[in-house]
Parts: structure tokens; sequence; C-alpha cells
């Protein structure tokens, strides 16, 4: 059920993790499907609800910086520097684990995500429910496992209906993208997952861009070559591509286009979604924007390729997992 998120209904959600139950909030990235995190069975039942495999670890969320004594068993440098410097805010960091995480959070590897949210019902919600020093809500993104992540209330209940208890109505999400995902397994930074802070924010903190993660890095789903994904078949297309596609009148069949370069043919007559030609501001709807173009059933999606720059680094990496074809 979709609630606003006042003072009694942050108290019944809080309420409800502690009763094991599983709850969505908003945060500034995208939406999370919350469990109290140091209860495995009720971690256990975000894993069933999205239908993720059991060795993907979830992302524990704090209300505080200082609680990740209770989580981490050491905090490098860096690690200190980077959640000085952006929480709360969209950066996960990856930390050797203390002996009491349960298993089930951290997929039985030796570390732990942690995570402080910069928004401010998912801080209510932290909040309320965190009266002991070492209580977290375990959230991964509130979507179905590989699926198009969720940016409003409504994206999560599309998803799961009535099986989750409550979710919380943050409105859209400020970024739409996830957490950029930072691992310190020793003292030297991996950069794990490209999202809302780019490479050069992380580098003015460290003084240098972390390391990127290679294969047998730690696993991270987000990280799996086909995740993101609409329903329907996609490709991502470069501008010219594109255009002599659509000039070719090649469209056989119901084509759902995404650009943000070029406008509409007139004589196109599939599904045309303008998306902005901002960086910022294409992220904050994409998700939005494949969960509209995949709800229109057409044969496939085309999306036009986003520029080259940097600051659409972690737009570009979506795309390419959105539309990969295994
Ligand atoms: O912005 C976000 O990070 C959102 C919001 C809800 O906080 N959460 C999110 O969670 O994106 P999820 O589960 O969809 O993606 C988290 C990623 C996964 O790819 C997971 O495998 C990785 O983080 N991860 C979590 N713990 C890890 C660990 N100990 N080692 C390596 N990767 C880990
Ligand atoms: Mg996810």
């Amino acid at each position: 059920m979709i609630v606003l998120p006042n003072p009694e209904n942050i108290d019944r959600a809080a309420e409800l993790l502690r009763s094991g139950r599983l709850v969505s909030f908003p945060t500034e990235t995208v939406y999370g499907l919350g469990a109290d995190a140091r209860n495995p069975a009720a971690v256990q039942r975000v894993f069933a609800a999205k239908g993720r495999p059991a060795e993907h670890p979830v992302i524990v969320h704090l209300a505080d910086a200082s609680a990740l004594s209770h989580w981490a068993r050491s905090i490098p440098a860096g690690a200190q520097a980077l959640a000085a410097a952006f929480w709360p805010g969209p950066l996960t960091l990856i930390l050797p684990r203390d002996a009491s995480v349960p298993d089930v959070v951290t997929g039985g590897q030796g570390t732990v995500g942690l995570r402080v949210p910069g928004h401010p019902v998912a801080r209510a919600l932290l909040q309320k429910f965190a009266v002991r020093g070492g209580d977290g809500v375990a959230a991964p993104s509130a979507n179905r496992f590989g699926g198009v992540s969720a940016t409003t209330a409504q994206h999560v209940e599309e998803d799961f209906g009535d099986e989750i208890a409550l979710i919380l109505d943050g409105g859209p999400c400020q970024h739409g993208i996830e957490s950029t995902i930072v691992a310190f397994t020793n003292d030297e930074p991996v950069l794990l997952r490209l999202g809302a802070l780019s490479e050069g924010d992380l580098a003015q903190v460290l003084g240098h861009a972390p390391a990127r993660a290679r294969a047998g890095a730690p696993r991270a789903s987000g990280t799996l070559a086909m995740h993101y994904a609409p329903r329907t078949p996609a490709r991502l297309m470069p501008r010219d591509e594109l255009v002599s596609a659509l000039g070719r009148g090649k469209a056989k069949g119901h084509i759902a286009v995404l650009a943000h370069s070029i406008s509409q043919p007139p004589l196109f007559e599939g599904t045309w979604f303008d998306a902005p030609t901002q960086d910022a501001a294409y992220a904050h709807d994409l998700y939005a924007n494949l969960r509209a173009l995949d709800a229109r059933a057409a044969d496939e999606i085309w999306i036009e390729a986003p520029p080259d720059g940097p600051e659409w680094s972690a737009v570009r990496d979506r795309l390419r997992r959105a539309t990969h074809r295994g």
C-alpha cells in the first residue's frame, strides 16, 4: 500500500520493519526494498520478493556514519574520507564485515555494503528504526531482479503489489540512478559501480580516481552484463544509425524510440519519447522512461546512444546493461 511519509506512517514503517516485514522507502537515488538487517528471515523475504539469487549481497542503510563500527571490522582512511565527504548521500562503501553481520546480508562474502542515504524520508525512517547502534535496514533497489529500478512509489507497486506491507511515497527520486559503489578490501579503493557520484567527485576526495573493478572482484549484481532491462528487446543505437534506420522506414512493427538529440520524423508511426538533453535530467528520468516505453508493448525499443562525456558514464553503463543481449 502506498502511503504518505507523515510521522504516523514513518512510525508504522519502523514497527513493520521491527516485526520482520518489508517496507519500501524512497532514497535520493532509487526506491529501496527494506528489511531489518539483523533479522535473517526478514532479509530472506527481500530475496524471495525480488527473485534475487542468494549470492548477491544487499546494502545496509544506516542512520548515521557513527554506526559503521557495528558493521565494519576496519575502516581504511580513504573510506573515512569518502564517508565524511558524501554521507548522507549516494555513496556505498564495501568494507570488511564485522563478525556479527548475518551471512544472508553479505551473500557469505567477507565484506559488507554500507550507505547513509540523504533522502529526508529515508533518514526519518532509519532514525526511528535504528534505536540501538547496531540496527540497520538491508535494502536492494525495489524492483524485480534484473529489471528496471524504481524511482517512484508507483513503480514499486507495479512490481510488487501487496507483497510489500508499506510503500512510503517520497515522490520521484532526485538522482534517479543508483549509488556509486567503492570497495575497500585492502587500503586501495576499487570502483565497483558508477552511479550518482562521478569518478571526478571521488578523485577530488581521494586524490586520484579509484581503480576500476576487474573480473574476480567482489560480486555486484548491478555489474552483470544484463541488468536494469525492460522486457521488450531494446537496442542502443548511435545517432547516425538511428537516423538512417528511421529514414529507411526500416521500422517494421511497433518501434518505441527514446531520443535526446533528434526529434520525431513527420512520418514516424511508433511511440516517440524525447529524453532530456542534460545528463542529470536524463538520469533522473531514465528508469521512468524505460518503464513507460516497456509498457507500450512495442516490438522493439530503440535508444539513441547518449554522448561520450564523463558526466554521462553512469547513464551509458545502465543503458549498455539494459540493452545487452545474452
Ligand atoms: O542507490 C542504491 O545503492 C540503492 C538504494 C536503495 O540504496 N540500492 C541498490 O541496491 O542499488 P542493489 O541491491 O540493487 O544494488 C547494490 C549492489 C548490488 O550489485 C550488490 O551485489 C552490491 O551492491 N553489493 C552489496 N554488498 C556488496 C558486497 N559486500 N560486496 C560487493 N558488492 C556488494
Ligand atoms: Mg538493483
